[in-house]
Order: C-alpha cells, then sequence, then structure tokens
C-alpha cells in the first residue's frame, strides 16, 4: 500500500514537474520526504513511550502494529506543509500535532474494523488489528492511540501553552461529538442519513483538524483554513468512494465493495464514475481558490494540484493520457 501510494505520488510529482509548476513542485517533492521523515520518528516516538515497561507485553506490541507501516500519512503530510506554508514557526508543535493526528487517525481505523462496524479483515495490506491480537486488545489500541493523541498535544503545551491548548480543542471537536469521526461513524447506525453531515465528520473532520492544527502550528490563526480542510477532506471522500468500487483487495490493501455491501449512500451511485471523477477535481478546484494568504500559497496551490493526480484512479489517469496523445 505505501508503495503503491508513494510510487502515485511520485508519477504524479514527475508529471508535473514536466509542466507548468516545475519550481514549486521540485520544492513540494523534498519537503514530501522530509515531512515523512519526521511525521515517522515522532509517531514512533510517541508508540515507544506508550510500550514503556511495565507496559502489557502483547498490548503494547498491538500498538506498534496498529500505526506501522503507515498508510499515505496524508493527514499530517497536509498538516505540515501548511505549517511550512504559514513559516513553520512552531516545528515541534508541529511535530506533535502531526503525531496527535495521526494517531487519531489510526485509532479511527482499528475502532471501524471491528466486527461491530465494518468487519474488516484487512488494513494496509495485512491482517487488521482485531484479527492478529482479539477483539479486546484492538479496542484497548484505539482507547491508547486516542489518549496518546491528546498525550502528544499535553507534552508540547510545555513550551507553547496556548497554542497548543487551541491544537486539543481542535483535535477534540474534529474527533468527537456532534462533528467528528464519532458522529461520523453514529450516522451509520440513523436509519435516515444526512449525506453532507455524515462524510462531513467521518472523513472531512480529520482534513479540517490537519488544516487547522497545521496553520497553528505556522503562527496562524486555525480559524481561516476551516474551508481548505473540508473542501480536501470532501475531495477525499469521493476519491474513497472511487476506490472502493475501482479497485480490488490487493491493491487497496484492505476490503473493496464495502458501501455497496453495507448499503451505503456513494458518490460513485450518485454520478457515476466520470461523474464523481470530475466533482472531485472541481472540489479540489474551490480548494486552491480558498487558501487563505501565507508566504507558501503557491506551494500548497501545487500541493493540492498533485492530490487531484494521485487520487484520481491509475486506469482513468491512462486513458486521458492515451486521448491527449492520439488528439
Ligand atoms: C481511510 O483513510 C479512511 C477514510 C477516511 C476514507 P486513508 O486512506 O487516509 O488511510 P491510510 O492511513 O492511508 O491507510
Ligand atoms: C472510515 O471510513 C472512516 C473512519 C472514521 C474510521 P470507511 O469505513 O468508509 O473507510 P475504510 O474503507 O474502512 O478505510
Ligand atoms: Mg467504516
Ligand atoms: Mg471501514
Amino acid at each position: 500500500m505505501i508503495d503503491i501510494e508513494y510510487e502515485c505520488v511520485q508519477f504524479s510529482l514527475q508529471l508535473q514537474c514536466q509542466q507548468q509548476f516545475t519550481l514549486p513542485h521540485a520544492r513540494l517533492e523534498k519537503s514530501t520526504m522530509s515531512f515523512a521523515k519526521r511525521i515517522d520518528s515522532a509517531i514512533m516516538k510517541a508508540i515507544a513511550e506508550g510500550q514503556t515497561p511495565p507496559s502489557p507485553a502483547k498490548l503494547a506490541e498491538a500498538l506498534h502494529y496498529a500505526v506501522t507501516p503507515g498508510g499515505a500519512r496524508i493527514r499530517p503530510t497536509i498538516l505540515m506543509s501548511i505549517a511550512a506554508a504559514c513559516g513553520d514557526q512552531y516545528p515541534k508543535l508541529a511535530d506533535a500535532a502531526a503525531t496527535a493526528l495521526e494517531l487519531m487517525h489510526c485509532a479511527s481505523l482499528v475502532h471501524d474494523d471491528l466486527p461491530c462496524f465494518d468487519d474488516a479483515d484487512t488494513r494496509r495490506g495485512k491482517p487488521s488489528v482485531h484479527k492478529v491480537y482479539g477483539e479486546a486488545l484492538a479496542v484497548l489500541v484505539g482507547d491508547s492511540l486516542i489518549i496518546m493523541a491528546f498525550e502528544a498535544l499535553a507534552k508540547a503545551a510545555v513550551d507553547e501553552p496556548m497554542r497548543a491548548v487551541a491544537m486539543i480543542k481542535v483535535l477534540a471537536t474534529r474527533s468527537g461529538m456532534p462533528n467528528g469521526i464519532c458522529a461520523g461513524q453514529g450516522w451509520e447506525n440513523e436509519s435516515k442519513i444526512d449525506l453532507s453531515a455524515y462524510h462531513a465528520a467521518k472523513t472531512g473532520a480529520l482534513f479540517m483538524a490537519a488544516t487547522q492544527m497545521g496553520a497553528i502550528a505556522g503562527g496562524h490563526d486555525g480559524e481561516q483554513w476551516e474551508e481548505l480542510g473540508a473542501r480536501i477532506g470532501e475531495a477525499f471522500q469521493v476519491a474513497d468512494d472511487l476506490r472502493d468500487a475501482l479497485y480490488d483487495e490487493e491493491t487497496l490493501g484492505k476490503p473493496v465493495g464495502q458501501d455497496d455491501l453495507h448499503g451505503r449512500p456513494n458518490a460513485v451511485q450518485q454520478l457515476g464514475v466520470d461523474g464523481a471523477i470530475q466533482r472531485m477535481r472541481d472540489i479540489l478546484g474551490g480548494a486552491i481558490a480558498s487558501i487563505p494568504k501565507c508566504p507558501g500559497e503557491a506551494m500548497l496551490a501545487a500541493m493540492v494540484t498533485a492530490q487531484a493526480e494521485v487520487l484520481t484512479p491509475i486506469k482513468w489517469r491512462a486513458e486521458q493520457a492515451a486521448k491527449i496523445a492520439g488528439e
């Protein structure tokens, strides 16, 4: 999974490096790699602290299993990119925020895969946490990761109390009720689903957390960055619906066809494949227009443009390239 995503990013960056945004994309590629290192080392440090003796051995091992190998780490990468675009005034805070956000995301996946939710046997190309460690430990892994996320921000409060508290508030709002991930998962238990509230909470919320926490870490006000997060999150949900409909389990590293199986409303069912791809691209166009003024505005626009390519299904990209070549 990581390899596929990584190659997709490289592919889209290479493509666009040959096109009009050469300078921002070359810089973007370099910074994305350095963000990946920062993100991974901050996450590993938090996990190692959670495994400190006398921790129970199986739960300690399962914590590590749940966060490695990572998926695309898209949320913390967006967070870091925005912190950098705003001037990266508080890098330690950016590291803590990226860690907290990714741990919260990993926790949500561990719980989402449980039999009482989606009952998914695989995640990120390997058996899901409850398949290896059992349901009780999977519940505890999710709980521990959520607590670790807030702990990471509390630790960062020593240096930057006001900004860390603002981030704790953002992460809580985007994870809990009434508009966070808990609400998103809660919608699946309603007989009548408000689709936009469902998607905004299930997926959009953590992208809003990414843009807002990134801005706060960069020294800006988080409020203005909500719209960008909402738009990227909406586009990501459409892309996830496309992947769920078009890809196979081996490629995605998790079960596919889940929307149909669970009877969930989704973009492909409503718009068809081409319509959904167009919708995703339109949303990302709007996302670019909503980027607040900041020193790295051009870099962020390039990042969102690159995401549009990464999120577009490979087969459709190949068809488009063939059409252009034939013209
Ligand atoms: C999966 O998110 C869950 C959704 C909100 C659709 P990702 O596709 O970002 O999962 P990983 O972290 O890369 O595995
Ligand atoms: C998961 O949504 C979003 C969470 C809040 C965990 P899905 O159930 O649609 O995503 P996948 O397909 O399992 O990654
Ligand atoms: Mg689910
Ligand atoms: Mg699921």
